[in-house]
C-alpha cells in the first residue's frame, strides 16, 4: 500500500472524524496527548513551522496561537478543506495545502521547525517521511512528533480489568509482526452510542514499527534524537477525568524530539 492509497482511507474517514473531534470526542488527544506535547515543545513564537498530517487543523491552530508562522499539509483533501474553512472563519495566518509527508512540496531548508501529531505511524514509509522532514528543516531546526506508543499498540492488545472493573494491565503480543497497511476499524469511544451509530467506523491502515525501528529511522535521516516523552495523566487530570486511568497503566502515546544539527554531518 502506498501513501496515496492510505490517503484515500483518511479522506473517507475525514467527514466523520471532523464532526466527532470538533464535538470534543477525541478526549485522549484533547486532555492528555496535546497538552503534554505543547508543554514539551520549545518556544516557537516568530518561527516558521510545518505541521505534517494536520487533519482538520486542531493542533495546527494551537501552534499558530503560540505565535508560529505555520504551513500545514495533509494527504486527505477533505481534511484540508475542513481546516481551511476554520481558517476562513477565524484567520490565524495558516497556509494549508494537500500533500504527502513522503514528498514534501518545499525547497530544502524552508522551516525552523516541524511538528507532526499522530500521523507518522500512519504512513507506509516513515523513514522516507523523516528524511523529507530533515531536508526541509534549516540547520539547527527541530522536529517534534507524536505517534501511538509502538510498545503497546501491537497486533494483539487487550486491556485487563480487576474484579471492580478497573484497568490494571495490558496484554500485548505480536510486537515484531509487521503489518503493512491492514486496516483497523474503530471510532471514538467517548462519543455517545447514538453519535457513534450515525457514522461508519474509521478504517485506518496500520504500519507497526518497533521502538528500535523508529529510533533507527530518526538517526538514519540525519537527526540527533533530543528526547522521548510518554504522556501520563497527572493526579489532577485523573481526578477531573477518571477515564484517563487506562493511560496510566501503560503509555498510549510516544513523543520524540529530534534536531537537524548545524554541525557538518560526518
Ligand atoms: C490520526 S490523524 C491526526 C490528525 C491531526 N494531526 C490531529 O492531531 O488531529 C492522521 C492524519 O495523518 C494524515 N496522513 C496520513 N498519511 C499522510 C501522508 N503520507 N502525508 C500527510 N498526511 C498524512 C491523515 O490524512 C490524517 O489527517
Amino acid at each position: 500500500m502506498n501513501d496515496h492509497e492510505v490517503g484515500e482511507y483518511w479522506n473517507r474517514n475525514a467527514p466523520a472524524w471532523t464532526t466527532l473531534v470538533r464535538a470534543g470526542y477525541d478526549v485522549y488527544r484533547d486532555l492528555l496527548n496535546t497538552p503534554a506535547f505543547f508543554a514539551w515543545l520549545p518556544p516557537v513564537a516568530g518561527l516558521a513551522g510545518l505541521d505534517i498530517g494536520c487533519g482538520e487543523g486542531y493542533n495546527t491552530r494551537l501552534l499558530a496561537r503560540q505565535g508560529a508562522h505555520v504551513t500545514a499539509l495533509d494527504i486527505a483533501p477533505v481534511f484540508v478543506e475542513a481546516a481551511q474553512q476554520a481558517e476562513t472563519a477565524e484567520p490565524l495566518d495558516i497556509r494549508y495545502l494537500v500533500g504527502s509527508a513522503a514528498a514534501l512540496p518545499f525547497a530544502a531548508e524552508t522551516f525552523d521547525f516541524a511538528t507532526s501529531f499522530m500521523c507518522l505511524m500512519d504512513v507506509p514509509d516513515p523513514a522516507l517521511a523523516l528524511r523529507e522532514t530533515f531536508r526541509v528543516l534549516r540547520p539547527d531546526g527541530f522536529l517534534q512528533f507524536s505517534i501511538s506508543h509502538p510498545c503497546f499498540t501491537t497486533p494483539h492488545r487487550q486491556n485487563l480489568r480487576d474484579a471492580q472493573g478497573r484497568p490494571y494491565a495490558v496484554e500485548v503480543g505480536g510486537y515484531f509482526d509487521y503489518q503493512h497497511g491492514q486496516p483497523e476499524e474503530w471510532i471514538f469511544g467517548a462519543a455517545p452510542f447514538r453519535e457513534q451509530a450515525r457514522h461508519a467506523p474509521f478504517r485506518v491502515p496500520v504500519f507497526n514499527l518497533t521502538l528500535s525501528q523508529w529510533v533507527a529511522a530518526v538517526v538514519a535521516a540525519g537527526f540527533v534524537l533530543e528526547g522521548l516523552q510518554e504522556p501520563c495523566p497527572t493526579d489532577e487530570q485523573l481526578a477531573a477525568h477518571p477515564f484517563l486511568r487506562k493511560a496510566r497503566v501503560v503509555p498510549y502515546f510516544l513523543h520524540l524530539r529530534c534536531r537537524k544539527s548545524g554541525l557538518p554531518q560526518v
